[in-house]
C-alpha cells in the first residue's frame, strides 16, 4: 500500500492509473476506521481496479473546537486496517494543502433545517466543501458512502448530481454489531456501561418500530415516537422521528420511511437510522 501525503505525488500515480484506463474507487474517511469503512472498501475493491482511501479530519465540519479535538484518532490502527483491507493508496494530506488559504465555504442547499442540519449548523457546508476539494483532486470513477449518515448521503447525492455528474455514488448498507448498534468511530468514546445502555435503547427502538402497523402514516407514527421517547432513559434526544426514505419529508406511510435519531450518551453524540 502506498501512503501519500501530498497532492502532486498522488496525481502522478492517478495519471498513471488513468493512462492504463484503470477505474478508481474512492472511500473518503476521517480515520478511526472500523468494519463500516471496511464494507465500503470491500465494495470498491470489487468494483474497481484501484481503491483510494483518504483520511482527513475536516475541521470545517465540526461546530466546536472541542468536538474536533475529541474526535477519535488512531493512526497506527488505521494504517494496519488499510493494509489488511488491501487498499491501494492511503491519501493523508495536510489541512494547509487541501484548503490552501481558500476560505470559501460551499453552502449546502438541500435537506436543510431538519435532522442533523437543524442541530449542527454549517456541518454539511463543511462536508461538501471538503468533498469538493477531494473529488476535484482524485477524479475517481466511483465514490462510496454508508447509509448510517443518511442525511449526509442524500446531501452528497444532490451535490454530485449538480457538480460531478460523471461520478457514481455507491451507497452501502449500515454495518452493525451483533447486538444491532451501528459501527461508528464515536462508539470508541463510550464507557462499557454507556455501550450497554445504548444497546438496550437500540433493541427497544427496534421493538417499538416492529410494534407499529405498516399502514400507519408518518405523522401518526411520529406521535407514537414522541410517547416512546419520553419512556426512555436517555440524557438528551436531539431528534427521534420517522421521515420518508426518498425526500426526508413527513409524507407517506411508514412502510416507505426510516426512523432517524440523534441522542447523547454522556458527551457522545450517536446517530442512526432504521428502515421500517
Ligand atoms: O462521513 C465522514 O466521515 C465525513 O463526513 C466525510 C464524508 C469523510 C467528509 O469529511
Amino acid at each position: 500500500m502506498l501512503i501519500i501525503k501530498d497532492i502532486s505525488n498522488l496525481q502522478s500515480y492517478l495519471n498513471a492509473y488513468q493512462n492504463r484506463k484503470y477505474s478508481i474507487g474512492y472511500v473518503p474517511t476521517m480515520g478511526a476506521l472500523h468494519k463500516g469503512h471496511g464494507e465500503l472498501i470491500k465494495q470498491s475493491k470489487k468494483d474497481n481496479h484501484k481503491t483510494i482511501v483518504s483520511i482527513f479530519i475536516n475541521e470545517k465540519q465540526f461546530s466546536s473546537k472541542e468536538d474536533f479535538e475529541n474526535y477519535p484518532r488512531n493512526k497506527g490502527f488505521d494504517y494496519d486496517f488499510c493494509i489488511d483491507n488491501e487498499v491501494d493508496i492511503l491519501f493523508e494530506p495536510s489541512s494547509e494543502e487541501i484548503f490552501n488559504n481558500d476560505e470559501k465555504i460551499i453552502k449546502n442547499k438541500n435537506f436543510k433545517d431538519m435532522l442533523c442540519d437543524k442541530f449542527r449548523k454549517g456541518h454539511f457546508d463543511g462536508v461538501i466543501t471538503v468533498l469538493d476539494k477531494f473529488f476535484s483532486i482524485i477524479k475517481s470513477n466511483k465514490v462510496y458512502f454508508g447509509e448510517k449518515d443518511y442525511q449526509q448521503l442524500k446531501i452528497i447525492e444532490k451535490f454530485i448530481e449538480e457538480k460531478y455528474k460523471s461520478l457514481d455514488l455507491i451507497s452501502i448498507q449500515t454495518k452493525r454489531h451483533e447486538e444491532g448498534i451501528a459501527y461508528s468511530s464515536r462508539n470508541e468514546k463510550l464507557s462499557k456501561k454507556q455501550t450497554q445502555d445504548f444497546i438496550s435503547f437500540h433493541i427497544q427502538t427496534k421493538n417499538f418500530i416492529s410494534s407499529l402497523e405498516k399502514s400507519l402514516d408518518i405523522e401518526n407514527a411520529n406521535l407514537k415516537a414522541n410517547e416512546f421517547m419520553t419512556s426512555q432513559d436517555v440524557e438528551k434526544f436531539e431528534y427521534f422521528e420517522f421521515r420518508n426514505n426518498t425526500d426526508l419529508s413527513f409524507i407517506g406511510s411508514i412502510s416507505e420511511a426510516r426512523l432517524f435519531y440523534a441522542i447523547y450518551k454522556g458527551k457522545v453524540r450517536l446517530i442512526d437510522n432504521l428502515k421500517v
